[in-house]
């Protein structure tokens, strides 16, 4: 079959290196992808919200099955305008992506249907939120209703600190029309999970557990990023947090999107913090995580491809998902400067070294080719380096040696990702 995936990331080029493994299928393309993916898929210069010339393109090479990875597509509603072409593709509809796509709706549901998240309160305007603040408990959370690249969540310390946050989000508009409604939402405490799990509208499979590193920072410091490293599975996700949270959480999820005539098919990520009183939400999102992706991928026994018609056919029950006993870590190489400023454009070499092998991936986030036909830096998030291994200790160590074969200039990395297996 053809098949077409949406997005340029890390997370496509995962999503390209499983699509490719599958002996289902045989052409695949990535629109626009990078020069990564190109090594795997072929890549096709339309953007990932020209949705009129992704239809067209679709058509033209006869695309079985299209995988949309990234969430602003999902949100604007690419999954509604292929389905009235008739073809068939993988992700929620526009009506139930809000999941990912409002802050506000998402606690909603939340509240509603009894599922456990932190107490909120929804703002519309600048004052009401002021008004809020000035009896808020802290450290407080601010949070822009609508997607703001990952960035747009606050953690204040004090009303002065979240004061400046709403003019930030609210009054200066720094993410644009996602600040025009924001959630306040009560700080929770605790070790931060990731679910990644596949849906097909009443159904779900929850994939293995992984662990961000979402500051630009050794240490948990600096900026917010899109993600930093990541690793699977994570120590402190047990029999009895999966049992919770399969029984308080993902399924009350599905249902109550099927309840609310929004059902769900594709990937709902699941932000779980584990607090003292157990496991809550933190977020939802609406497709696979970046760079979570890089390391759940590669632990799946199942074929990607039959997984995902699964989910699009609404037969997912038929379907057990199967993960090794392995670990897997990975490492964002990045531009000096992200998630700011950076220059790109520098050449990157030792890229060959992860040829071949079957344990250690180069997976690419922001890479292009220059006239020179050379393989070069294009984003803030260059490269995420991922090995596999029998424990998370060797998959780190791996993972960190094999960073030293990547060379580019402006390199810049975390160099603790995975500092919580050291404290289980
Ligand atoms: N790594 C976090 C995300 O994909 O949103």
């Amino acid at each position: 079959m053809k098949v077409l995936i949406v997005g340029g990331g890390g997370r496509e080029h995962a999503l390209a290196w499983a699509a490719a493994k599958s002996p289902r299928v045989e052409k695949l393309y990535c629109a626009p992808g990078n020069a990564g993916i190109s090594s795997v898929a072929e890549c096709v210069p339309i953007g990932p919200m020209e949705f009129d010339r992704l239809v067209a393109f679709a058509k033209e090479k006869k695309i079985d099955l299209t995988i949309v990875g990234m969430d602003d597509p999902l949100v604007g509603g690419i999954v509604d305008v292929f389905e009235a072409e008739g073809l068939r593709v993988f992700g929620p509809r526009k009506n139930a992506a809000i999941l990912e796509g409002s802050k506000a709706f998402s606690k909603d549901l939340m509240q509603k249907y009894g599922i456990p998240t932190a107490e909120y309160t929804t703002v519309t305007s600048p004052e009401e939120a002021y008004a809020f603040l000035r009896t808020a408990s802290y450290p407080t959370v601010l949070k822009a209703d609508g997607l703001a690249l990952g960035k747009g969540v606050l953690i204040c310390e004090n009303e002065e600190q979240a004061r400046a946050g709403v003019r930030e989000i609210m009054e200066d508009r720094k993410f644009g029309d996602s600040g025009n409604r924001m959630v306040i939402e009560q700080f929770m405490t605790g070790r931060e999970i990731s679910v990644l799990s596949f849906v097909d509208g009443k159904t779900i499979r929850p994939m293995a557990s992984a662990m961000d590193h979402k500051r630009a920072k050794d240490g948990d410091e600096g900026l917010n990023t899109g993600g930093m490293g990541n690793f699977s599975p994570s120590p402190f996700y047990t029999e009895e947090v999966d049992a919770f949270c399969r029984k308080y959480i993902y399924q009350p999820t599905v249902d109550a999107m099927a309840a609310e005539g929004r059902p769900f098919t594709g990937v709902i990520f699941f932000g779980l913090m584990l607090t003292p009183d157990g496991p809550k939400v933190l977020e939802y999102n609406a497709r696979f995580g970046d760079p979570e992706a890089q390391v759940v991928l590669p632990r799946m026994k199942n074929d990607l491809i039959d997984v995902v018609e699964a989910c699009v056919d609404g037969r997912l029950d038929e379907v057990e998902l199967e993960f090794g006993d392995d670990a897997c870590l990975c490492v964002v190489l990045a531009s000096d400067g992200y998630p700011l400023s950076y220059e790109k454009g520098f050449p990157i070499t030792g890229l060959e070294t992860f040829e071949g092998k079957d344990d250690e991936f180069v997976f690419h986030a922001g890479t292009a080719f220059n006239e020179k036909g050379e393989i070069v830096t294009s984003g803030g998030r260059v490269l995420a380096v991922t090995a596999v291994a029998d424990t998370l200790q060797e998959a780190r160590a791996k993972a960190y040696a094999a960073t030293e074969r990547v060379h580019f200039a402006n390199k810049y990395m975390r160099h603790d990702i995975g500092h919580a297996i050291d404290e289980v």
